[in-house]
């Protein structure tokens, strides 16, 4: 094998231990192996962890139900666009995304107004007025397997009533 030098190596009397082309090439493989090993530990983890107890992307916690129906009223959740709405001991959310073009809707005395283009909805998210085309739907809430009440924005309703969720009963 041929040796080469490198240009750090001043003392021409002594072959460097390793040229920079090896130590190069070591690197590599270094790095090659390092990867392999992170990947390989991902996988384990995916082992130890089952899709079981993955909460999927469209669900949300709401929280503990002692402290969401602690007391009754209508929030806006602005992190995940949604109006939280408890009463009774019971808890509904509908969506604050317009169904125009999805700006978010506003409160107002006689229900949700969009700022963007003027839609407007009733107080249970019925549009009545403006370009948007669809009414707001209420996402389903359950009791999630930590005891927190889940949200699930894959789970739709139209009926007000229905979307009503009480973790007591
Ligand atoms: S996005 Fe709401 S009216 Fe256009």
């Amino acid at each position: 094998m041929p040796k080469y030098r490198n240009s750090l190596n001043t003392n021409q009397d002594e072959d460097p231990l390793i040229s920079r082309r090896s130590f190069l090439a070591l690197m590599g493989v270094g790095a090659c192996v390092v990867g392999a090993g992170a990947l390989t530990g991902a996988s384990m983890l995916g082992f130890l962890y089952p899709n079981a107890m993955k909460i999927a992307p469209s669900v949300f916690s709401l929280g503990r139900p002692e402290e969401v129906l602690s007391h009754d009223g209508k929030i806006f959740n602005p992190k995940q666009k949604v109006f939280i709405e408890t009463k009774d001991g019971r808890v509904r959310v509908q969506t604050a995304v317009c169904t125009h073009l999805g700006c978010t809707v506003n409160m107002v005395e006689t229900g949700y107004s969009c700022p963007c283009h003027g839609s407007t909805y009733d107080i249970h998210g019925r549009n009545t007025g403006g370009p948007a085309p669809l009414p707001l739907v209420y996402y389903m809430a359950f009791k999630g397997a930590s005891g927190d009440i889940l949200v699930d924005k894959n789970k739709t309703t139209l009926d007000w009533d229905a979307a009503w969720y009480a973790p007591s009963s």
